[in-house]
């Protein structure tokens, strides 16, 4: 980052000078596209209110005591800069109702934004280790995901994510004791810090995934280098990348995702406040996008970085001056990607279509 910039707030500054009232109209036609999002970590949901809140009613003492001070305190560096905060946040959360509250807020605001199916990563390993069983955070999830799926119609799945500065063995122990509570689990996924820990570290935890029935991403080329990409499809057998922003670094790979259709879901404003962009001018989605790859766009951890998808969205028209075509794209491919079946997939593709269509 250049030195003279303080915050990546100040990168945000739109590019374009489109007007308020064209913004305006973009953001309600945004709102109205049927969208999956697939990249999105509950944990990162928690915003600062809720914090306080749950932190009250627990008893939990925080290392703040305003919502400005918590603000105050996201300015990010790089990945782990991020993660040691995220980390101590997710301690407030501790019953069965709190993560039903943390849940319902995000299915709320996700529905507001047009998602009509969510594929949400949670990180057990965050709260087993703290004594917060299997069976407290699952009936908290559950519940809220019920209720959403009845009020206000998104469909949910959760990504249980392992958490990859913990060791493998740890991995595998992980997903042993979820055993019992996979309803409503889709899929495995690999999160926390890249660097220095290859995908291949946690291949016995995929195989065993794989026998459980269960699917396969994983965070990959978001600060680690493309042959993470690589041995994440090859070694973990992932359907999806989860970033994979770094796979540009090398055309080869480049040409296998597209070739093999394997969509990465992309999170810009994430990108942005962790550095692992300048500004969202310098994103590489434009160019993905020319390559020919499936791409999604997401929040990753929302509370934190500054907007939730539909903001994500918003910040393409404003700053990468995205029109309807491509934001109508992107939905798509948000739909294609995801894991829902065929028959569910056509249906909202037509919706969008018929949205499109005006
Ligand atoms: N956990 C939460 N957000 C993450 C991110 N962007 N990368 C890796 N792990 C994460
Ligand atoms: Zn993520």
């Amino acid at each position: 980052m250049p030195p003279d910039v303080p915050s990546h707030e100040s990168r945000f500054v739109p590019r374009t000078l489109l007007s308020d009232e064209r913004i305006g109209r973009m953001r309600e036609l945004i709102n109205r596209l049927p969208k999956a999002e697939l990249h999105v970590h509950i944990e990162g949901t928690l915003e600062p209110e809720l914090m306080f809140q749950l932190a009250g009613r627990n008893g939990y003492e925080l290392p703040f005591s305003t919502v400005d001070e918590v603000h105050a305190a996201y300015k990010f560096t790089d990945l782990q800069s991020f993660l040691d905060i995220y980390y101590q946040g997710a301690a407030v959360l501790q019953t069965p109702e709190d993560f039903h509250s943390l849940m319902s807020a995000y299915l709320d605001r996700a529905a507001a934004d047009g998602v009509r199916r969510a594929e949400i990563f949670f990180d057990p390993q965050t709260h087993t280790e703290r004594g917060i069983g299997f069976e407290v955070f699952m009936e908290g999830f559950r519940s809220a995901m019920e209720d959403a799926a009845k009020s206000n119609g998104v469909s949910s799945a959760l990504i249980l994510c392992f958490l990859r500065h913990l060791s493998g063995e740890d991995a595998v122990k992980t997903l042993h004791e979820a055993e019992p509570h996979l309803d409503g689990v889709i899929a495995v996924g690999l999160d926390s810090s890249e660097r220095g820990r290859p995908p291949v570290l946690f291949e016995d935890a995929y195989k065993a995934a794989r026998t459980l029935g269960l699917r396969a991403v994983a965070h990959a080329g978001e600060e680690g280098p493309p042959e993470y990409v690589e041995s994440a499809l090859d070694v973990l057998g992932v359907e999806r990348v989860d970033h994979g922003v770094r796979s540009l670094e090398k055309p080869a790979l480049v040409e296998r995702l597209v070739r093999e259709q394997i969509p990465l879901t992309v999170c810009p404003l994430s990108n942005v406040a962790l550095h692992v962009v300048d500004q969202l001018a310098d994103h590489p989605l434009p160019a993905m996008l020319d390559a020919g790859l499936q791409v999604s766009v997401n929040s990753d951890d929302p509370a934190y970085f500054g907007g939730y998808v539909g903001d994500n969205y918003e910040q393409l028209v404003e700053v990468l001056d995205f029109g309807v075509g491509e934001l109508a794209d992107l939905a798509r491919m948000s739909i294609t990607s995801s894991f829902l079946d065929e028959t569910t997939k056509v249906a909202l593709i037509e919706e969008l279509g018929a949205v499109v269509a005006g």
